[in-house]
C-alpha cells in the first residue's frame, strides 16, 4: 500500500516518514526535497519565482533524482548531490514561492506519482493525500503547535544558521500561510486523513501509532 504523510513545516514528517518506511520495508520519498531542489536551481540561475513563465520553462529542463543513502534520502540535481545544499536558509526562505507555481507542481506531481506506482511507498509533503496520491491506503496529517515546531527546528539547525527561535517561529508561520493559501493544491488536511498532533508526543510514539494503523489496513 501507499502511505501519505502531510502537514505543516517542522511537524516531524520527514523523521517519522523515514522511520515508518524503515520498519515496514517501504521506500521513503520526501517530496519537499524535490521542491527545494527546483528552488536551488532557480536561485543559481537567477530565476525569480515571480517570473512564472521562466520558472516553468526552467523546471521542465532540470533533472531531479532521489536515491536512498545511509542517513536518509539523497537528492541529485542534474547528477550533482545537493542533499545538504537544499537545506540552506536561502532555499528555505524561497521554496514556498516556487512551490506555488502551477507548472512546478505538475512536473513534480507527475514524478511523485511514478515513484509511487508500484506501491510500498511512504511519501511526505503537503498535498500527498489530497492531490498526489488521493487513493493512498493510509493518510496521516501530522501537526504540532508552531512554537514547538520552531523549537525543534532551532535544536536541529538554528545555532549553525545563526537564527533565534522567535525568528524561526515567524518564518515557519509565514511558510504555513503561503502553503495553505496558494491556489494550486494548498496545504489542507484530506477528509479521510487521520490527524496526529505531535506537540507533546515523542517521535517514536508517533512512528509506532502509524505503523499500527498501517497494519489495520493490510
Ligand atoms: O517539507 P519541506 O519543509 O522540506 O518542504 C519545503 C516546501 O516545499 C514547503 O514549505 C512547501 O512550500 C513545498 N512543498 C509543497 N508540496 C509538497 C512538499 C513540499 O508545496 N508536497
Amino acid at each position: 500500500m501507499n502511505i501519505a504523510i502531510d502537514g505543516p513545516a517542522g511537524a516531524g514528517k520527514s523523521t517519522v516518514a523515514r522511520k515508518v518506511a524503515e520498519q515496514l520495508g517501504y521506500i521513503y520519498i520526501d517530496t519537499g526535497a524535490m521542491y527545494r531542489a527546483v528552488t536551488l536551481s532557480a536561485l543559481r540561475n537567477r530565476i525569480s519565482p515571480g517570473d512564472a513563465a521562466a520558472l516553468a520553462k526552467h523546471t521542465e529542463s532540470v533533472r531531479i533524482r532521489l536515491q536512498p543513502g545511509e542517513n536518509g534520502q539523497l537528492v541529485f540535481l542534474n547528477d550533482e548531490d545537493v542533499t545538504d545544499l537544499i537545506r540552506s536558509r536561502d532555499v528555505t526562505l524561497l521554496v514556498s514561492k516556487v512551490a506555488a507555481n502551477e507548472t512546478v507542481r505538475s512536473v513534480l506531481t507527475d514524478m511523485q506519482r511514478k515513484l509511487a506506482d508500484r506501491k510500498g511507498v511512504v511519501m511526505d509533503g503537503r498535498d500527498i493525500g489530497t492531490s498526489v496520491l488521493p487513493d493512498a491506503e493510509l493518510k496521516i496529517f501530522l501537526t504540532a503547535s508552531v512554537q514547538e515546531r520552531a523549537r525543534r527546528r532551532f535544536r536541529e539547525s538554528g545555532i549553525q544558521q545563526g537564527v533565534t527561535v522567535e525568528q524561526l517561529e515567524k518564518e515557519i508561520a509565514e511558510r504555513d500561510r503561503l502553503d495553505a493559501e496558494r491556489e494550486v493544491s494548498p496545504l489542507v488536511c484530506a477528509d479521510d486523513a487521520i490527524v496526529i498532533d505531535s506537540t507533546s508526543m515523542p517521535i517514536e510514539e508517533v512512528v509506532q501509532s502509524i505503523v499500527a494503523l498501517s497494519r489495520t489496513k493490510l
